[in-house]
Parts: structure tokens; sequence; C-alpha cells
């Protein structure tokens, strides 16, 4: 009965982990291309990116916490902390954990920003658009729900989501090239 909890939880907590990080990655474009509007100006946008990501870290943390300790699959931590080490599901497992390492590498230059300092902390920040798809890969590639129609939806809402905020950002002069147009005319 607790095994059958522990799944439903890991998988719950997976999922959720899923949408809030594509949401963490669309407003953080959102937030790079300096888009605000009298209504919503740009420190709600990086508010809510930064608190969802650490949101994000907690569903993260749930996920695999419940992972290892569910005795089905009898992952151990080693599977949790090393890439491609478990047994079960090695590549599909081992895609998750290198996804985990480049977000938290984007996340301990972001809360330690000053120590780092600004061009470091972007360079880092950049790691986001590496993390973001294998992520996704490692969650269609063990994930048990995508035998049903509204985990396609999730997927295709989360990857649509993203794709277009890339793809939004790439049609616009970035915000830099912008000031350099409005400077030199
Ligand atoms: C950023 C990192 C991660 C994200 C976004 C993520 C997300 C997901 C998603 C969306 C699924 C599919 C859930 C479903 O179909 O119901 C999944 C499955 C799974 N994940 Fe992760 N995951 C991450 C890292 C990890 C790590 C490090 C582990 C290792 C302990 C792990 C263990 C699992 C397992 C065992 C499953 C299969 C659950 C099942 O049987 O359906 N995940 N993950």
């Amino acid at each position: 009965m607790s095994d059958t909890i522990l799944w439903y939880a890991t998988r719950g907590a997976g999922i959720v982990t899923l949408i809030l990080l594509s949401t963490v990655v669309v407003l953080g474009i959102i937030a790079s291309m300096r888009t605000q509007t009298p209504g919503w100006p740009r420190f709600l946008t990086t508010g809510f990116h930064r608190n969802l990501a650490l949101m994000t870290l907690v569903f993260l943390a749930l996920h695999i916490v419940t992972a290892v300790v569910d005795p089905f699959t009898a992952l151990g931590w080693n599977a949790a902390l090393i890439p491609f080490s478990s047994s079960y599901r090695r590549f599909w497992l081992g895609l998750g954990v290198v996804a985990v390492y480049l977000l938290l590498a984007v996340a301990v230059t972001s809360l330690l920003r000053p120590v780092f300092g600004y061009q470091a902390w972007r360079a880092v920040h950049w790691l986001a658009y590496a993390m973001w798809p294998v992520a996704v890969i490692h969650g269609i590639g063990t994930g048990t729900d995508l035998r049903f129609l509204w985990m396609w939806a999730i997927e295709a809402v989360c990857i649509g989501g993203v794709l277009a905020a890339i793809a939004w950002r790439s049609s616009r002069p970035s915000p830099t090239a912008w000031r350099e147009v409005q400077v030199n005319g």
C-alpha cells in the first residue's frame, strides 16, 4: 500500500516539477527581454520567476526522495547522485540526475549572484537551455503516465510554451542590441 502511495507521489511530484520548471523557463525568457506593461511591471515577472524556481526545487526534492525510498525500484541514493549508475532504467534516470546538477548550478549561482558576479552568473544561467530539454526527455523516457492523453496534453503545453517563448525571444532584438540601436541611431 505505501509502495503505491510512493509511486503516485514520485509521478505526481515529477509532473508538478515539469510544469513548474517549464513555467520558470518561460518567465525567465520574458524577464530577459525586459518586457513590461503599466499593469504588469517587470519586477513581478522576475519575482514569480525566482519564487517558482525555489518551489520547483521543493517538488524536485520530493520527486527524488520518493523515487529513492520506493522499495519497488530499489534505486538507492547512488542512483540519484551519480549519473547513469542506476541499474533501474539507467539511461533515462541518468538524464534526470544530469538535469538536477545543471539546475543546481543555475540555482546556486543565482542565490549567490553577488559572489559570482554578473558575467559568471549569466554564463551559468544559459545552462537552463540545456537543463530543460534533458529533464523533459528524462520524464518522457521513464514516465508511466504518457499512456494517458492528459499527460500528452501536459507535455504539449510545457514543450509548446517553452518553444513559443524561445521563438518570440529569437524574433526580437535583444534588449542590449535595442539599446545600441537607440544610441547609435
Ligand atoms: C529536473 C529534474 C527532474 C525532472 C523535471 C523530473 C520529472 C519527471 C517526470 C515529468 C516524470 C514522468 C512522471 C510520469 O509520467 O508520471 C518523471 C519520472 C521519474 N523520475 Fe524524474 N525528474 C527529474 C529528476 C529525477 C531524478 C534525479 C530521479 C532519480 C532519483 C528521478 C526519478 C524518476 C523516476 C523513478 C521516474 C519514473 C516514475 C514512474 O514510474 O512513472 N527523476 N520524472
